[in-house]
């Protein structure tokens, strides 16, 4: 129980009611991120489900195509604490920037079955190891200013210490654990592997002591991803205004949403077969 505890994914509040943020120093806020603006993150979804006939926050997703959104398995199906949440229906809200405004000129909402969800057969929720999910649209969605896909990564690139941005609407301040109504954002940089499995070892709730290639990881900094963020996105931005996906937003390292510790993202790229074979 402490171990998995040490070991949290940035899921939803419900894991973490009372938890062990006080032992830590206080930071502030996705912590210290910045307010998105409409238009800025149009690949981004924020997905809820039907729990007990209401709409509980869940996650966060990614655009891939007019079909197809990509989440974290762990939003599906989280671990052993739920082995039956992916009997949920989930809400998709596209185009959003303020989740509270159903006013919100872009925004649109569309709710799925759970048979349109397929989580990755190899997904292991004690050793985090294939933290992907797709969900297949039940119809094409119309691409817009607010709704745009980003593109999938190249297989052939680690993108090693390039600048990113993760956003989401997860917890930003560890103190409160208050949820922000606007997607927040924070540009991030890409750690290499070499670099970032010494301190993912370092943890001792990290149980598995392994560090699989399907892991991209950011460098600690002034900012973290927290719970309510994952299957959220791990972008880089083009030339060309577009955007790749290159990592959904998995775990932490202590639950705490510590910004000096680092933040694993599962690397879409080790992905790009299933994820062909599965849209
Ligand atoms: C959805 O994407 C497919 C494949 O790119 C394309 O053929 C189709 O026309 C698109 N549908 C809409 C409504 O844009
Ligand atoms: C994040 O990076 C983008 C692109 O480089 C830049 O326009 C933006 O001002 C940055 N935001 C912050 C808060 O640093």
């Amino acid at each position: 129980m402490v171990q998995l505890q040490l070991l949290l994914v940035f899921l939803t509040s419900l894991l973490f009611q009372g938890s062990e943020q006080d032992q830590y120093s206080p930071s502030n806020r996705i912590i210290n991120g910045e307010n998105a603006a409409p238009k800025q993150f149009p690949y981004q979804v924020l997905t809820e489900k039907l729990v007990n006939y209401n709409w509980e926050r869940s996650c966060g997703g990614v655009i891939i195509s007019n079909r197809t959104i990509l989440t974290a398995a762990h939003c599906i199906r989280d671990s052993i604490y739920s082995t039956l949440s992916s009997r949920y229906a989930r809400k998709i809200y596209f185009g959003t920037v303020d989740k509270t405004n159903i006013y919100e000129t872009g925004q649109q909402r569309l709710i799925v079955k759970r048979k349109n969800i397929i989580v990755h057969p190899e997904y292991d929720s004690i050793q985090f190891l294939n933290d992907i999910a797709l969900i297949r649209l039940p119809t094409e969605i119309l691409f817009d200013e607010y709704i745009q896909p980003a593109k999938l990564p190249d297989p052939d690139k680690l993108y090693d210490n390039q600048i990113g941005v993760v956003s989401g609407w997860g917890i930003f301040d560890r103190d409160s654990q208050n949820t922000p109504n606007n997607l927040q954002y924070l540009n991030v940089t890409i750690f290499p592997y070499e670099e970032c499995k010494p301190l993912v070892h370092k943890y001792e709730g990290f149980h598995a002591k392994f560090f699989p290639a399907s892991y991209i990881c950011l460098k600690p900094s002034q900012g973290s991803p927290c719970h309510g963020d994952s299957g959220g996105p791990l972008a880089i931005r083009n030339e060309d205004g577009t955007s790749t996906i290159v990592g959904l937003t998995s775990f932490g390292m202590d639950g705490t949403c510590n910004p000096n510790t680092p933040t694993i993202f599962t690397r879409v790229s080790s992905f790009l077969q299933w994820i062909k074979e599965n849209e």
